[in-house]
């Protein structure tokens, strides 16, 4: 079971990765070229990044964030290196998020919207992915650094939450 699971973790993982480096690259060979305010090159560069976008990468990332979790309950991990790790794939979920915010904005200005530059989403992209998984394929021994932090955000306080904070 645990191995059907990391299976389809890595196999929609590679997608979910590759559409992250792909999608940039049409953006800037395709959505910030003259061609792009042609009314033919405008639906093609919109098919595709919006396609793309739907259809492929967020079901990819969404499966490999399920499969992700599951793994994470099955096999218990509460290593320092894991959550470090969920830490770097909130940054690519980020990423994911601003590139679709860049497409929705390219359909509602239609040919008049000037796409903003994607490098710094692929720069981005690549330094969140590489972290990830050098984390999870090194698991460095993060105890060292983890331990060099303040005792409130190691143990838990014991304190109750303010009255209005809490539902009746
Ligand atoms: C919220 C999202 C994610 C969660 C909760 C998650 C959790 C996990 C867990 C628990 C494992 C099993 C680790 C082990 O058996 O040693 C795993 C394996 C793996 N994950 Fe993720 N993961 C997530 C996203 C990602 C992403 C975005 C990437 C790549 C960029 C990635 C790359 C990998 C790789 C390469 C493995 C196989 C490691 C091995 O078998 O040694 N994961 N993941």
């Amino acid at each position: 079971m645990i191995a059907l699971i990391k299976a389809l973790h890595l196999a929609t993982l590679a997608l979910w990765c590759a559409g992250l480096i792909a999608l940039p690259v049409v953006m800037q060979i395709y959505g910030r070229t003259p061609k792009v305010h042609t009314q033919a090159g405008f639906a093609e560069f919109r098919l595709l990044s919006h396609r793309a976008y739907t259809l492929v990468i967020t079901p990819a990332a969404v499966i490999t964030i399920t499969a992700g979790s599951l793994l994470f309950v099955l096999e218990g991990l509460r290593d320092p290196w894991m959550l470090a790790k969920l830490g770097a794939v909130a940054g690519m979920v980020l990423i994911h998020a601003w590139l679709g915010h860049l497409i929705s904005l390219t359909g509602e200005g239609a040919g008049r919207y000037r796409i903003p530059s994607p490098i710094p989403a692929l720069v981005g992209a690549l330094g969140f992915m590489g972290l990830t998984l050098w984390l999870v394929l090194a698991k460095p021994e993060l105890a060292p650094l983890t331990d060099q932090l303040p005792d409130w955000l190691l143990h838990p306080r014991g304190r109750e939450l303010p009255s209005d904070l809490v539902p009746i």
